[in-house]
Order: C-alpha cells, then sequence, then structure tokens
C-alpha cells in the first residue's frame, strides 16, 4: 500500500484561490478556455422547469396503470432482453480473440478499505494495491521515437512520443493462442496541453509562447496508440517492445470527415473544397469502444482553439459561433493562429465546424485513417459510448459537457454484423454513419413544489420520472422544419434548441430574444454538464455523470434538482471555508433504464447519487448509509467492473473535508470510486485511489477479467503559479534536479493478483 500518513504532506505552495471547486485558475484557461467565465451559451428559453409541471407523469399514476409494470419491473432487474445485448458491446480483437485474459468469475460487491482524502502528491490506493506507471508525457510511442528531453523537445519528437494530460483510456485485446490474454493496445485521449507545465520560460498562462512551442503543443494533442504486455498471469501491463502498431494521432493528422454533413457547404475550406479531409483532432476527452473493435473519441472543448481577427459579426437567429462559446471578437488564447491560419475565423470561416465531431478509430490498423461521423452531431462531446439494440442498431450516448446542455442518443440504420471475420468488422464499421439523432427530455413525476432546490427528497422519496427521446434526425429526415440534416448535425446545439419551439418558415425563432414554446413535451431538458455515459453490462441500465452547474442558481428541475450545495470556496484573502454555495457544486448521476427497447424512444429514470460531503443533506448514495460512505465531488468519467458495480473518477473536487480537519486550502484531490448499483450495498461508494496533487482521475479503464484498473493522472501540478521551474508536483518521476509533473497512464492492480475491487 502507498500509505497516506506514511509520507511527508507536500507544502501548500501557492493554492491561495480557486475557482469552480477545487480548480485551479490554470487548469479554466487551459483546459476549457475559461468556459465558465463566459455567459452560459445555451440562451435558448428552455423552461429548467416550468413545462416539466405541465407534462409531468405522476410516478405513482403508473404504478397504479396499465404502463407501470413495465416501468417499474424494468428497474426491478429482469433485464434479460437487455443484458446480453449490452455485454455484446465488449470489444473483440478483428481476428476473434477473446478479450485479454479471458473471463474471470468475479463476485458483485466491494470490500476495498478505502483511501481518505488527502493532498499528497502521490498515487494512493487502498491497501492491497499497487500501481505502476505504464506511459509518461514524452515516452516513446512509434518505432524511432527520440528519448523524452523536456529541454530539446520538438515537434517531430513530440509527434512520436505519448501526448500530453491523457484522458480516455482504451483497452483492445491482441494476440491468440499462448498469446491471448498477454497482448493489448492501450488508446489514449491527448486532452489538451498546459504550456507553463511544458515549456521551459513560460511564467503564467498568458505569456506568449514561440512558433516551435506552439508546434510541440499540437503534436501533444490527439491520441495515442500503444502496444501493452502483461507480466505474467498479474494485474499488471507495460509496454511492450513491440511498436509495429503503434500510433501517435495529433492536431494535423488527416482524418475524413463522413456521414451526413460531410461535404456540406458548412464544412467546405479553401483548403478542402471537398469538405471531407480534416486536419487533426482537439481536445479529445473521453472515450468509447465499438463492439467491432473500434475506439471512439469525444471532441470536447474545441472551442478555445478558434478565434478571429477581426470582429465577426453574426446573425442572431443562428449563431453558429456564440452558441458553441467560440469567440466572435478576439484570437484563440493559445495563438495557434499565428502558425496555422485556419484557426483564425476571418481567415477560414468554417474550420470550427470541423470540429466537435466523434471521432472513430481503428487502432489495430496503424495505417487507417480516422473519420469524424457526423451523423452523432456536432457539440461539446464528453465522448461517445456504444451499446448493442435488441435488434441489433447500434445506439450510441454522448452527453454535450457544458452547464445547461443536453444528453443526446444516436441510433443506427443499420444493424450489427456479430460475425467474426474482415467482411463484418468492414461493414459495422460503416453503422455511425447513418441513423438517427435524439435528444433526451427528463420529466419529473414529483410536484415541482417539492423539487425546491435543496436536495431535499421529494415525498415520494425519489427524485425521478419519464424520459423521451426526442428526434433532432429521423429516417434520414431533419425534424426541424427549414432546416437541413446537415445543418442540423452541424449545429446540433442550435437545433435541440429548437424543438418544441414556435419557428418561421426558415426554421428560426421569430424573435430569438424571446423564444415560444408551443410543445413542451418536445423541449429537450437543459442538465447540469453532462459528461460520461455508460451502460451497466449487467443490468442493462444506463448511468450518466452530471459534473456540477455553479450557474444553476434557480430553475431546478427534478431530474437536475439542486440550486445550492456544500463546497469549499475562497474568500479574496484567500481564506477558505466550506459553506452552503449557489448552484450544484457537487455534481450527481442519474440512472436510467430504457424502456421501450435499447433504441426506443422512452425511458424512466432516477437519480443514484447526489455527490458531495456525505455529512450534508444534499447528499443522496442511492438511499445508502450515508455514514459509511466517502465524499466524492464532481463526477465526470464513468466505468463497470465486470460485475457490474460503478466506478466513478472524479475532476474538480470541490468538498473540503482536508480543509475541515486540517485548516488547509484547495479541497482533496480528484481520484477514483466504486460503488455497487445493485443489492444491499447499493449506494455503498468507497474511494479507491487518489490521484497526485493539482491532477484530475479520467479514463478509468477495467480489464475484461478484472483484474487491473488503468486510470489517467491528468494534468499534476496544475496549480495556479506552478512552472515547469517552480512545480507544484514532482510525480512521477520525483527527479532529484529539476522535477516536473508528467500526465500519465497507470495501471493498478491487486498484490495478491486477485480481482479489483472485491
Ligand atoms: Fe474534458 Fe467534460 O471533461
Ligand atoms: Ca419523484
Ligand atoms: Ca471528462
Amino acid at each position: 500500500m502507498t500509505g497516506v500518513h506514511d509520507r511527508p504532506r507536500r507544502p501548500l505552495l501557492t493554492l491561495l484561490t480557486t475557482r469552480h471547486g477545487s480548480r485551479s485558475h490554470m487548469t479554466c484557461h487551459y483546459r476549457c478556455g475559461n468556459a465558465c467565465d463566459a455567459p452560459v451559451p445555451n440562451r435558448t428559453d428552455n423552461p429548467y422547469f416550468g413545462d416539466v409541471a405541465t407534462a409531468a407523469v405522476s410516478r405513482r399514476g403508473l404504478l397504479q396503470g396499465a404502463g407501470a409494470g413495465a416501468l417499474i419491473v424494468g428497474f426491478g432487474g429482469p433485464l434479460a432482453a437487455a443484458a446480453p445485448a449490452a455485454a455484446a458491446s465488449r470489444p473483440h480483437a478483428p481476428g476473434g480473440t477473446a478479450g485479454a485474459g479471458g473471463a474471470a468469475v468475479v463476485d458483485a460487491g466491494l470490500s476495498f478499505t478505502p483511501v481518505p482524502p488527502n493532498l499528497l502528491d502521490e498515487l494512493v490506493t487502498a491497501p492491497g494495491y499497487a500501481y505502476d506507471v505504464v506511459m509518461r508525457w514524452g515516452d516513446p510511442v512509434t518505432a524511432g521515437a527520440p528519448a523524452f528531453d523536456v529541454d530539446a523537445q520538438t515537434p517531430q519528437a513530440q509527434s512520436q512520443q505519448f501526448g500530453y494530460n491523457c484522458d480516455y483510456i482504451g483497452f483492445l485485446p491482441l494476440g491468440s493462442g499462448r498469446d491471448a490474454g498477454q497482448r493489448a493496445l492501450l488508446v489514449v485521449n491527448h486532452e489538451y496541453t498546459d504550456e507553463q507545465l511544458m515549456f521551459p520560460g513560460v511564467a503564467s498562462q498568458d505569456a506568449p509562447t514561440t512558433a516551435e512551442q506552439k508546434r510541440i503543443a499540437m503534436a501533444a494533442h490527439g491520441i495515442s496508440v500503444v502496444e501493452l504486455r502483461r507480466v505474467g498471469r498479474t494485474g499488471q501491463w507495460r509496454q511492450s517492445p513491440r511498436r509495429n502498431l503503434n500510433r501517435r494521432i495529433t492536431a494535423t493528422t488527416p482524418m475524413r470527415l463522413t456521414g451526413p454533413a460531410a461535404g456540406s457547404e458548412y464544412v467546405r475550406t479553401s483548403a478542402d473544397s471537398s469538405g471531407t479531409t480534416v486536419l487533426g483532432t482537439l481536445n479529445n476527452c473521453a472515450g468509447g469502444q465499438t463492439p467491432w473493435g473500434t475506439t471512439l473519441h469525444g471532441e470536447e472543448n474545441f472551442n478555445q482553439y478558434f478565434g478571429t481577427s477581426s470582429v465577426i459579426t453574426e446573425d442572431p437567429k443562428e449563431p453558429r459561433l456564440a452558441r458553441y462559446g467560440i469567440s466572435t471578437k478576439a484570437l484563440p488564447g493559445r495563438r495557434w493562429d499565428e502558425v496555422d491560419r485556419r484557426f483564425d475565423l476571418a481567415e477560414e470561416p468554417n474550420e470550427a465546424n470541423r470540429f466537435g465531431w466523434v471521432v472513430e478509430l481503428d487502432p489495430y490498423d496503424p495505417d487507417s485513417v480516422p473519420r469524424k461521423r457526423t451523423a452523432l452531431g456536432r457539440f461539446k462531446h464528453e465522448g461517445a459510448t456504444v451499446r448493442i439494440a435488441e435488434d441489433g442498431r447500434v445506439v450510441a450516448y454522448s452527453g454535450d459537457d457544458e452547464r445547461f446542455d443536453y444528453v443526446y442518443k444516436f441510433v443506427s440504420k443499420g444493424v450489427f454484423d456479430p460475425a467474426e471475420g474482415a467482411t463484418a468488422r468492414a461493414h459495422n464499421m460503416t453503422l455511425l454513419d447513418e441513423g438517427d439523432l435524439y435528444v433526451a427530455r427528463f420529466t419529473g413525476d414529483s410536484p415541482p413544489e417539492e423539487i425546491d432546490g435543496s436536495g431535499k427528497l421529494p415525498s415520494d422519496e425519489q427524485f425521478d420520472g419519464t424520459g423521451r427521446w426526442i428526434p433532432l434526425v429521423k429516417d434520414g429526415q431533419s425534424m426541424i422544419a427549414g432546416k437541413s440534416v446537415a445543418w442540423v448535425l452541424t449545429f446540433t446545439r442550435l437545433a435541440a434548441d429548437r424543438l418544441g419551439k414556435q419557428l418561421d418558415d426558415g426554421g428560426d425563432f421569430a424573435d430569438p430574444a424571446a423564444p415560444v414554446v408551443v410543445a413542451p413535451a418536445l423541449v429537450p431538458t437543459k442538465m447540469d454538464r453532462p459528461e460520461d455515459i455508460e451502460t451497466n453490462p449487467v443490468n442493462g441500465r444506463v448511468y450518466a455523470a452530471m459534473t456540477n452547474n455553479s450557474a444553476r442558481t434557480t430553475g431546478p428541475d427534478e431530474a437536475n434538482p439542486l440550486t445550492a450545495s456544500y463546497a469549499f470556496g475562497t474568500d479574496t484573502a484567500g481564506l477558505g471555508s466550506n459553506a452552503l454555495r449557489s448552484g450544484n457544486r457537487n455534481g450527481h448521476i442519474i440512472e436510467w433504464i430504457e424502456t421501450d427497447g435499447i433504441a426506443g424512444r422512452d425511458f424512466y429514470w432516477r437519480i443514484f447519487l447526489i455527490a458531495g460531503d456525505p455529512s450534508k443533506p444534499e447528499t443522496y448514495f442511492a438511499g445508502f448509509d450515508k455514514s459509511q460512505v466517502s465524499a466524492i465531488s464532481c463526477p465526470d468519467n464513468l466505468e463497470f467492473d465486470p460485475a457490474g458495480n460503478l466506478w466513478i473518477s472524479t475532476d474538480g473536487n470541490a468538498v473540503s473535508v482536508v480543509n475541515e480537519r486540517e485548516g488547509t486550502v484547495g479541497g482533496s484531490n480528484d481520484g477514483l470510486f466504486a460503488v455497487p448499483t445493485a443489492g444491499p450495498d447499493r449506494g455503498h461508494l468507497r474511494q479507491f485511489l487518489t490521484v497526485p496533487f493539482g491532477a484530475e482521475c479520467s479514463g478509468p479503464q477495467i480489464t475484461d477479467d478484472g483484474r487491473s484498473v488503468f486510470v489517467s493522472a491528468q494534468h499534476p501540478g496544475e496549480t495556479d503559479g506552478s512552472t515547469l521551474e517552480t512545480p507544484s508536483s514532482t510525480w512521477p518521476d520525483r527527479r532529484r534536479t529539476r522535477p516536473f509533473p508528467r500526465p500519465s497512464v497507470a495501471v493498478v492492480y491487486r498484490r495478491n493478483g486477485e480481482v479489483v475491487g472485491t
């Protein structure tokens, strides 16, 4: 065990103030371009709640009515139809090899001793577990890649080395026969760069960078594919000496736009008159694996990379840039326009429309061209996760990570071919190019006056209700009269805003400042920053993380019920306190079951967990005894182990347990938690690990045999004032001279080699 108390506490150097949970000013600047400082991009007057009342369906009424059985029985467990299909979502290699490690018998339930909150500059695991760093920023990836030298980085070197700020982790089996279960491909997103932690002499987030540094940063974005080899029969995995499948994808790698919006007028540029070839992928956050052995990569805060050298005046009916948080007045923060003019929208107005998609990658073919699948819509895709419906159609869920934005579901037209071999795989790799796109409406079943924003449970003791998937594109047709399919898919946020509203012949609001709701039941629900969405392989239920929403100060609805919550914060003098603050500061997790079939229209939902300090009244852990659970804040990425326990990684811990106890500032480190979703321990959440100081925990990936948990420790040392020369983290290298942090993927395993968690 890496003990919490057997290491000296790192001195708290520079954390005098925090913002948006425990996140530093630096995080906000680099990761999302200070998105929270901008107005909420969703300015349409979607009632947060008012229409919910008119359309509300009483759960008790349903219990008494004909539809009750299906709804309630569904949550009771007999998801027989769903579970095998969901289980089929586990990927297999194109050659048909078994999952890495093969099947293992696992017990439901969790038994590890939780890790206490801490601010250590270490990856701290539960007792009985250990970790190894698998890949660090700068580690050679491709054959012939140079060794990392932080003082002699070049774009060429970085484009062959592991990128910065690892996030999503895919784990795909490789090999057969004696090799089966011993080899795998690790596929990792590199969401963004922290220039002041990467380059010598960059003293602050606002300091200029050189052209060479900009090109290095572009090469440090994207995706890595790395072959791993298991250590014996343990849960440990290491880089393999084989590198023939290894690959780096960067902000300049050619990729193809496919699906209905490819080639449209909205995505053509001076460099690509066909509107089909894009250079690079940006801000890849979460992702998913397909049953046909490809990986999906969300393009999230792409807006911050674009700007303009001259003011752009948008049509108020179609704020194509503003609705995505893209500046119409200023040049981009990273100033990549200085080395590549396409990042200046005054020069290349459509370039930003070529980002914000889901990228599908075939990691088994190092020469494959990544595809941007436009049929899944364009927004700040946290990620995309796939399951197979009862009839074989492919369903992909995706959250739009912005305050007051939406949850989406894609349903393919074609059906999944489970056969092995190249023909079936080639067919399956077309499935994300044609289908229906829906956006979610969550309707509460309790009286509106019982949802008072405090987190107090309504009288039916559940935040719950019914849901409906509202079509944006269906059967190849746009559901927004006056707007084409390509428009709906390219400006998906604008399209979703229009649902249920009165529109003119052109498909626009007569008065964009005052949209008129004409069909409340078709208005999608504004959510508290929807992040990862994952399907439980055991019970077929879907779980979606709402990470937080400090701006929800009024207008709670039953699916986003908090307008106040306890969180740590600092005053202008730098003094911290844990106090009731406006907004949903710690986030929540919603659970739903598709009641009309996996590809269908209707679902029943309920809140599984309201995060925070469990001693505070607004928190909720599926009804479990709160005195026994760990504090958790800002759920972000989700994962399931083979037994169906939910694993949750966090980003931006706003809980102040450590502060209260030790009088320090800055909250507690982020980490990974696990919680049963069924049985008597449902809701018994425990912290499994914490990541090093300043880092967020992302990309949890559990192997099919349940013996290994991969995590990304993203942006260690990303605290205000921290630079390469004066770092607040030295993890993982702990160099004696000139230490600095390196974002890294680690594998966590049980020392006795058994399944993790149990
Ligand atoms: Fe990159 Fe929504 O987290
Ligand atoms: Ca209710
Ligand atoms: Ca995330």
